[in-house]
């Protein structure tokens, strides 16, 4: 859980880098394709490790939040995770059909075809664009909130929640 939680986080901070740094390139040149193609190969890697993320976080049980934790705590922090987890979700699911409405079918890495479920279609390619974009923003919002959460819980509350995704990392 360790290593897929880091490796989740590097790969969506590069998709996110370079999804800005692609769109923002004019024109059509071998460089905007090159990284069109590195963006969505990313990104669907992304979405199978998270897929394979949440399978592991099912099929085990999390280690206990601190105990003086009351309900309320729990609660937010569960149901912040909930949304990071869909958001995680989300994003990839939209530049996949955003790809597909635009007309381009992904080819994994240039080998592996994956599966073609909604046709070209202008309309919805706008509407999947703006989405893509817009969720895309969105969880860099959420990520920067579960940054802030964890340092104030390792930091100022002294819990030494940093530990939990930093072994060895003690209460400071
Ligand atoms: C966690 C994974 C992902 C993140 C964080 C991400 C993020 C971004 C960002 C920030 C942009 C720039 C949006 C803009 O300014 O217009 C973008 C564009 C794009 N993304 Fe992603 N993306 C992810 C996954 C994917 C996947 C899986 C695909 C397709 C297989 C994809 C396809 C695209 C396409 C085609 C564009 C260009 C949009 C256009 O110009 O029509 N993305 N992405």
């Amino acid at each position: 859980m360790i290593a897929l939680h880091w490796l989740v986080a590097f790969g969506i901070f590069t998709a996110f880098g370079v999804g800005l740094y692609m769109t923002d390139i004019p024109g059509i040149t071998p460089e905007k394709i090159r990284l069109i193609n590195w963006h969505k190969w990313l990104g669907v890697t992304l979405f199978l490790l998270i897929s394979l993320r949440l399978f592991v976080k099912l099929s085990n049980k999390s280690p206990k939040y601190p105990a003086h934790w009351g309900h309320r705590s729990i609660f937010l922090a569960k149901a912040g995770h909930v949304v990071l987890y869909l958001m995680m979700f989300a994003v990839p699911i939209l530049g996949y059909l955003n790809s597909l409405t635009a007309g381009y079918p992904v080819v994994w890495f240039g080998v592996i075809p994956l599966p073609v479920i909604i046709g070209k279609d202008p309309h919805l390619k706008e509407l999947f664009h703006e989405l893509h974009e817009w969720f895309a923003w969105g969880l860099m919002i959420l990520v920067a909130g579960h940054i802030l959460m964890a340092l104030k819980h390792h930091y100022l509350n002294r819990e030494g929640i940093l530990g939990r995704m930093i072994p060895g990392m003690r209460v400071e």
